[in-house]
């Protein structure tokens, strides 16, 4: 699920580079799926499937042995999440390869979090054989910050912690190790980059990259949440999310893990090299 997303995508490109089947879901047939052109052809299907479709998630899943979940973050994520996961175990579906989060626990301080190890618990009642996946933040989530670099400052809430940001190519490199590998099926994965980066640093990468000096101005989580609503017209919900994300790297210092090499056998992609072949993106 969610070839047009993040993980689902970069999932995607590693499959068919190891030749492997593949049944590309999305909802929204008509959009392009990134890295994907002309018409698609075996190894690779591609078929609509929407998370509150039930009947296009039977559809879907007819015939297959494995799947792939990664959704988008919404109020309703928990619901949809389930849905999908009883439909699959009912298709006969035998392996769920899961994007969590960190911090999911049942108390975390992280409400997305908090309904991912509700999932998670599902997955776990149901009897399913799972993989489960916990990649920290998302490289690819930077060329967010493109239109804050072109006014000069990056905004945060998180002084000096650190990100283990890791490039969503490693994770579908995992993922794609976990639905072709025995090895690495079933297991619980912590998944993050070679170094962890703070918010000033990033903004230092980053300017002299596109050489101009780029601030970093660190806000109290209330002003960051503001902001997030009022200047970048976030839904309550996600600014809350981030908000919460960056409390959590203050009170949980991050530090790299070496799950990526272990799996896959060489080192994870480096922010410098995500940074550099993404220049452009950040340039005015
Ligand atoms: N971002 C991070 O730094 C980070 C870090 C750790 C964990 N995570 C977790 O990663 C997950 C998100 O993964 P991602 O970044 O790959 O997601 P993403 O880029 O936001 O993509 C989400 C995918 O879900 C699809 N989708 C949304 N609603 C759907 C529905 N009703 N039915 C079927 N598909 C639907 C989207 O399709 P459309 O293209 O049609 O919208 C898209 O393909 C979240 O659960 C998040 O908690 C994220």
């Amino acid at each position: 699920m969610g070839a047009t997303g993040a993980t689902g995508n970069a999932l995607l490109h590693s499959l068919l580079a190891l030749g492997a089947p593949v049944r590309a879901l999305t909802r929204t047939p008509h959009k392009p799926i990134p890295g994907l052109s002309g018409a698609t052809r075996p190894p690779l299907e591609v078929q609509y499937a929407d998370a509150t479709d039930p009947h296009s998630l039977r559809t879907a899943f007819e015939g297959a042995g494995q799947l792939f979940l990664a959704m988008a973050n919404s109020p309703a994520q928990v619901a949809l999440e389930t849905r999908v996961v009883d439909i699959a175990a009912d298709s006969g579906i035998e392996h769920i390869v899961k994007i969590s989060a960190p911090a999911a626990e049942p108390d975390s301080p992280v409400a997305v979090s908090r309904g991912h190890h509700a999932v998670e618990e599902h997955l776990r009642r149901l009897g399913m054989n799972r993989t489960i996946l916990y990649p920290y933040a998302f490289m690819q989530n930077l060329l967010r910050l493109a239109p804050a670099v072109a006014q000069g400052a990056i905004l945060g809430a998180m002084g000096e912690a650190a990100c283990n940001y890791i490039d969503c190519r490693d994770i579908g490199d995992v993922a794609a190790a976990a639905l072709t590998r025995p090895d690495i099926a079933g297991g619980t994965y912590t998944l993050t980059g070679p170094e962890a980066v703070s918010h000033p640093e990033l903004a230092r990468r980053i300017g002299v990259l596109i050489g101009h000096q780029i601030r970093y101005v660190n806000l109290t989580p209330d002003e960051l949440r503001e902001n997030l609503i009022r200047r970048a017209h976030m839904p309550a919900w996600l600014a809350d999310h981030v908000t919460e994300i960056q409390q959590l790297a203050v009170a949980r210092p991050e530090t790299p893990t070496g799950t990526v090499s272990q799996i896959l056998g060489r080192p994870p992609r480096t922010l410098d090299a995500f940074l550099h072949e993404n220049r452009d993106r950040f340039r005015r």
